[in-house]
């Protein structure tokens, strides 16, 4: 069972990424194999819409997504964690996940499975994991829908969503031990499932 967790925010210390860790400590004590990737470390486009996937459902563009793509379908479980920005996802993650149209265009224009080796390997789950600085209502509605679109794209069942509103400074949430208990037994269910 391969766990990988995708910490999408641009800071240090950052709350999502130290929730992530806890989720992926309590996969690890589940028995899975467990990696984090933190998107600040790597270098990639946006979209361009040039429809060069169209052709055979993949990305012309080369540079460091495909690397994290290949991570996402090789991993039987996935914690995607991404703050709040402007009332969505992190442009980080949002650029990553305009980034899987070419998986949209292997499953609806070319009619090809995403993940190739499907019948052979456990259903894919995932988890996703949030904070905003505020609590203001819908907060965290635009950042589910488009998480819920990425799942489905990449073929992963969306087992739960975990956000933390009001949590704003760096670190803050290391103040809530509630969460990170919270998180904690969710990467733990979600290897264990
Ligand atoms: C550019 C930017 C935009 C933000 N927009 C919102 C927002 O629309 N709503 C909100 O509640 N918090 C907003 N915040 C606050 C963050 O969601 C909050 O600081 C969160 O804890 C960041 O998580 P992180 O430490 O994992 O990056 C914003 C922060 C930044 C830097």
């Amino acid at each position: 069972m391969r766990c990988l967790a995708v910490a999408c925010s641009p800071r240090k210390e950052a709350n999502t990424s130290i929730l992530a860790g806890e989720a992926l400590a309590g996969a690890k004590k589940a028995g899975a194999v467990t990696e984090i990737l933190y998107l600040t470390g790597y270098s990639y486009a946006p979209c361009m819409a040039c429809d060069g996937c169209f052709k055979n459902g993949r990305c012309i563009v080369k540079d460091d997504a495909a690397f994290i793509f290949n991570k996402i379908l090789e991993a039987d479980r996935i914690i995607l964690a991404a703050p709040i920005f402007s009332m969505s996802i992190c442009a980080q993650a949002k650029m990553l996940i305009d980034r899987s149209q070419q998986f949209w265009a292997a499953r609806y224009i070319l009619k090809q499975p995403v993940v190739a080796d499907k019948e052979i390997r456990p259903a894919r789950r995932g988890i996703f994991i949030s904070a905003a600085g505020t609590n203001l209502p819908g907060v965290f509605e635009g950042a589910i829908r488009i998480i819920q679109y990425f799942y489905k794209i990449m073929e992963i069942c969306l087992a739960g969503c975990f956000c933390y509103p009001k949590i704003d400074r760096k670190g803050e949430i290391k103040n809530h031990p509630a969460a990170l208990a919270e998180v904690f037994t969710a990467g733990m269910e979600l290897a264990g499932s």
